[in-house]
């Protein structure tokens, strides 16, 4: 592919089939409402499909599926795979925060639990879709990390560790896939006022909506947009990248 660009489309993901795990809610259901507006055909795979009000966005597929689970996943693929045709497109957004706590006083067991989800999860995300992604070569997988990952955030450290994982993932397996018309990039959001924050206390919100330079949260919508952009058409000599979406606080 030359390095061109093509005219902008108003549904760059047409014919497209994109997953989203964890977009029952949150940024995960703004990022697959905003896949399906670019015109993909939009699965979403949640631990709790319940939460997602059908009134406000009916994907063309919603399955139940814990990402902790390897057999789980390995199950929702075919189903999708059934229904749908293939999976071009995974956007790994399940994730948890966990507990508040410095690391001598964090519960061994959400320790696991973090690891779990937030880095455990993307593997066999990845680990599912990628033998089509690689036979049909073409694929793109971006991974909602965090500006934790970056920076680390004290007293949630089991989460700043796993999402400098996905970052580290996603260069890894953005090199071992360079050739194969797969693309593996992440975004690093700073906060977002969405569900996620209830296990966190006010005065870590505080500390956080402080730390940022443009002096307000991020939102879902903007989150969504740039995983839009890197899913589509226009991002295409871009792989093992992390983008920042932080209002100014990221400098690196
Ligand atoms: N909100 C923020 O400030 C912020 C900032 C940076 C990164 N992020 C990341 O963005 C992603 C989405 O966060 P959010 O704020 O929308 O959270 P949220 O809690 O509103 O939504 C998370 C979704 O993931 C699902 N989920 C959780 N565990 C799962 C599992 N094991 N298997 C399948 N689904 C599971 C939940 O049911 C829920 O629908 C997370 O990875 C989070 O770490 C959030």
């Amino acid at each position: 592919m030359s390095g061109d660009r093509e005219p902008l489309m108003s549904k760059p993901l047409e014919g497209q089939v994109a997953v989203v795990t964890g977009g029952a809610r949150g940024i995960g259901l703004a990022t697959a409402q905003r896949l399906a507006r670019d015109g993909a055909r939009v699965a979403i795979w949640d631990r709790d499909p319940g939460l997602l009000d059908s009134a406000a966005f009916r994907p063309a597929l919603l399955a139940r599926v814990d990402v902790t689970d390897l057999a789980s996943v390995q199950a929702v693929v075919a189903e999708t795979e059934a229904a749908l045709g293939r999976v071009d497109i995974l956007v790994n957004n399940a994730g948890i925060t966990g507990p508040v706590h410095p690391l001598w006083e964090y519960p061994p067991e959400a320790w696991h639990q973090v690891l779990a989800v937030n880095l455990t999860g993307v593997f066999h995300c990845c680990r599912a879709v990628l033998p089509g992604m690689r036979e049909r070569r073409h694929g793109r997988i971006i991974s909602v990390s965090s500006l934790s990952g970056k920076e680390g955030t004290p007293e949630i450290g089991a989460y700043a560790a796993a999402k400098a994982g996905v970052i580290g993932l996603t260069k890894s397996m953005a090199r071992e896939l360079a050739g194969s018309g797969v693309l593996v990039n992440s975004v690093a959001p700073a906060m977002a006022e969405t569900e996620l924050l209830q296990a966190l206390t006010p005065d870590f919100i505080a500390a956080a909506k402080g730390r940022i330079p443009m002096g307000r949260f991020a939102g879902i919508a903007e989150i969504a947009a740039m995983i839009a952009w890197i899913a589509g058409p226009d991002c295409s000599f871009t792989t093992g990248f992390t983008f920042d979406i932080s209002g100014g606080r990221a400098t690196y």
